[in-house]
């Protein structure tokens, strides 16, 4: 374990344009990465992993937990933010500072300065699941940016434009990868590639992304 945290320390920070207003930040986890695991595996003890369903009664593939004082659910009355957890009936688990002082210093890196979300969706995704193209809107302040934070396997991400008929581009997104989208690029269409089967290092079988928004 020591020695890959370590391996991951020597990765050169990097910073790659996706579009006007998206950056792929990459080699800025590392400090906090040990923190930040520990924190996450104590926050899914709280609030499971669970599959949701949309309004139009599919079950996605990606299994979904919150942290923050709102979490993302979707049901078969629609998508929302909600203070509390719909399994538990409790508030979903506190936003550790390993999580948003990451989030804040990641908006920072791709411009978007004082970022302070209050919702961070976890999501999971295990060898073929997938996200269909989408934009994340159902946030009041579209002023400030998505910040998405990639651990375990390797994913392609797509990522498109405002219109859905865009072709959207492919990024591999690895373990620590950070994208950070806002301003001209925060109504981009994006999803993820069916995962392909593997192995990580620290996180096994599974891919597990943080997506931070402010909601209001
Ligand atoms: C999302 O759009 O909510 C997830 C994106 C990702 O898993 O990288
Ligand atoms: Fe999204």
């Amino acid at each position: 374990m020591t020695d890959l945290f370590a391996g991951l320390a020597d990765i050169r920070p990097s910073r790659e344009v996706m579009a006007d207003g998206a950056v792929l930040l990459r080699g800025i986890f590392a400090a906090t990465e040990a923190d930040l695991i520990a924190d996450l595996r104590a926050i899914v003890k709280q609030a499971p992993f669970r599959h949701m369903v949309t309004p139009s009664g599919h079950t996605m593939s990606v299994a979904m937990t919150n942290c923050g004082s709102k979490g993302w659910v979707t049901d078969i009355g629609g998508y929302r933010y909600d203070a509390i957890d719909p399994v538990s009936g409790q508030p979903w688990p506190a936003m550790p500072p390993s999580f948003g002082d990451l989030a804040q210093r990641a908006a920072e890196q791709g411009g978007f300065k004082g970022f302070a979300p209050q919702a961070c969706l976890i999501n999971r995704y295990v060898p073929g699941a997938k996200m269909s193209l989408h934009q994340d809107k159902d946030e009041l302040d579209l002023g400030a940016p998505i910040v998405s934070v990639s651990l375990g396997l390797p994913a392609t991400f797509l990522f498109g434009r405002l219109s859905r008929s865009d072709k959207p581009q492919k990024f591999r997104l690895e373990h620590g990868d950070i994208a950070v989208w806002g301003g001209p690029a925060r109504l981009a269409f994006h999803g993820v590639a069916p995962l392909a089967e593997g192995e990580h290092p620290i996180m096994g079988r599974q891919r597990i992304n943080l997506t931070f928004r402010k909601v209001m």
